[in-house]
């Protein structure tokens, strides 16, 4: 019975989608009409500024790693792969939430709020990967979708053989959640952040 309710509550946590809440909140705009349309950290620095991406990052992380920390704090056993299965729950919430239709994001800061409370060593070096590309190719999604390619090859360094199955899953769903942006990379005609490599080429 706990294990139920903490899941649904790792759910129910993964589905607040800070990007609309910040933006109808303190700037009255809804960023699904604006932009790329998604709810996550990018689009809200591209529609809404610094400080609220700084803001939706940082939420959007917190949630993933609040969620992955349930079982740790319910004294589920054993906690150790608990973790990722909750953080799966938050980022099903995140991706089809329940507060706005069953609609969502593309769970890449959540991903990272998991791999944070999982293991916080591996998410520096996550962290640094995405950095690296998204410097090289200027494109958020590019950092995305490679960056959780490279991140699952690295995982194999920890021999945990969940880790690397979670990872190898995701990198699946983030390329499916990011089958617009293919279709723009294909067409040249991505959103580029203004800075990095490819920018100024
Ligand atoms: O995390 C989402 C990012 O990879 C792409 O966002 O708004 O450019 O589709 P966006």
């Amino acid at each position: 019975m706990k294990f139920a309710i903490l899941l649904i509550l790792a759910y129910i946590l993964g589905s607040f989608p800070s990007g609309v809440v910040i933006g109808r909140l303190f700037y009255h705009r809804d960023i699904r009409q604006y932009g790329s349309g998604n709810i996550g950290t990018t689009n809200t620095f591209r529609v809404l500024g610094k400080p609220a991406g700084v803001v939706v990052l940082l939420l959007d992380i917190l949630k993933g790693a609040l969620a992955a920390a349930l079982p740790i704090w319910g004294q589920l056993t054993p906690p150790h792969y608990l973790v990722l299965v909750f953080g799966l729950a938050a980022i099903l919430g995140h991706s089809f939430s329940i507060f706005i239709k069953f609609k969502g994001g593309k769970a890449v800061a959540t991903s990272a709020g998991i791999l944070l409370t999982y293991n916080p060593g591996f998410f520096v070096i996550a962290v640094a990967i995405f950095l690296a590309i998204l410097y090289i190719s200027s494109m958020v999604s590019v950092a995305s979708m490679l960056g959780l390619v490279l991140i699952t090859i690295s995982s194999l360094y920890y021999q945990d053989i969940f880790l690397t199955c979670v990872a190898f899953g995701l990198t699946l769903f983030i390329f499916y959640r990011h089958r617009e942006n293919i279709k723009r990379i294909r067409n040249h005609n991505e959103n580029l952040v203004p800075f990095g490599w490819y920018y100024h080429h």
